[in-house]
């Protein structure tokens, strides 16, 4: 039987994950969104660009979530956008709000599926999830650190003037700014950036990176980046769907890792069939370490503000 996966909010990145999944053939989808219409008429759109694509995936939309029965995977990007006059903490009362049902509605329907959490603020929802779900940790995951690892790999390719494939970049910590890159670990063809830029490039990059989901928003005026980020859910489903045991950067509930506990915070992390299959731990350096620790505690903070 065909893999199957619930994508739920059918916006911008909702969708644009549903045409790469699509796109490579990794599972029949499942859309939902509560706009009237928008996960049908972008179902329908999607399933009929099938036979020129030569792919044979279901794609269904609805407002309900009666399609999503016996999901192997369900991914949530449903939210709101910041509107003016809402401050962070209208924004994620508002989104813990939507994260929570929707959560409770998938599982209900999908009891064993994998969640993947996009909305944001990222960690924070992560745990709404969790919470909710009542999943092990093995099962709940969020995305941002392939989208943050891959933003800092197309600035490392293009200073470098070298293929994007040479780059392997290496990102720890929260979400947008709270993201620790680790230069060090990451990587041109094998060969450590901090041997080929020097410390003023990188740190040059590294504020790109951390700033990048900005730059999007600020060149769009409404709304923000989706191609990056769809795409990067695609190769976290791609890892769990074929249970490749590949190691990627997402948000997982540490237990003590990177002397870290009771908290979503991105780390590399094996992913396979079972989900999360495995923390890889490295060694970090004082700096590191306390640029890390900084990055939790902001999660904490909006954890904190969530009850
Ligand atoms: N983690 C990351 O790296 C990352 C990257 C990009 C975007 N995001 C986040 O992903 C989320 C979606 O972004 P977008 O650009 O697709 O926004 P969008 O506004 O285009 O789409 C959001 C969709 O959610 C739907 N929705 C709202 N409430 C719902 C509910 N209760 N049930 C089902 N659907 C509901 C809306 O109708 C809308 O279609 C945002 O929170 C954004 O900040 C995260």
């Amino acid at each position: 039987m065909r893999k199957k996966v619930t994508i739920v909010g059918a916006g911008n990145v909702g969708a644009t994950a549903a045409h790469w999944i699509a796109a490579k053939e990794l599972a029949d989808i499942a859309l939902v969104d509560v706009v009237e219409g928008v996960p049908q008429g972008k179902a329908l759109d999607l399933l009929e660009s099938m036979p020129v694509e030569r792919r044979d995936v279901q794609i269904t939309g609805a407002n309900d979530y009666s399609q999503t029965a016996n999901s192997d995977m369900v991914v949530i990007t449903a939210g709101l956008p910041r509107k003016e006059g809402m401050s962070r903490d209208d924004l994620l009362k508002v989104n813990a709000k939507i994260v929570s049902e929707a959560t409770e509605q998938a599982v209900k329907l999908s009891p064993n599926c994998i969640l993947i959490v996009v909305t944001n603020p990222l960690d924070a929802m992560c745990e709404v999830a969790r919470r909710k779900s009542g999943f092990p940790r093995e099962r709940v995951l969020g995305m941002a650190g392939v989208l943050d690892s891959a933003r800092f790999s197309t600035f490392i390719a293009a200073e470098l003037g070298v293929s994007v494939d040479n780059v392997h970049a290496f990102v720890l910590g929260g979400h947008g700014d709270q993201m620790v890159p680790l230069p060090r670990f990451s990587t041109v063809a094998g060969i450590p950036i901090t041997e080929l830029l020097d410390a003023a490039a990188i740190d040059r990059l590294v504020k790109r990176t951390a700033s990048g989901g900005g730059e999007i928003v600020k060149l769009l005026k409404t709304g923000s980046a989706f191609y990056a980020p769809s795409r990067s859910i695609a190769e976290m489903v791609d890892a769990i769907l074929k249970d490749k045991h590949k190691i990627l950067p997402c948000a997982a509930y540490l237990q003590g890792e990177f002397g870290i506990r009771d908290l979503f915070v991105g780390v590399p992390c094996k992913l396979g069939s079972k989900g999360l299959e495995r923390i890889i731990e490295v060694k970090l350096t004082p700096d590191e370490q306390a640029a890390l620790a900084k990055s939790a505690e902001a999660v904490k903070e909006l954890v904190g503000a969530l009850a």
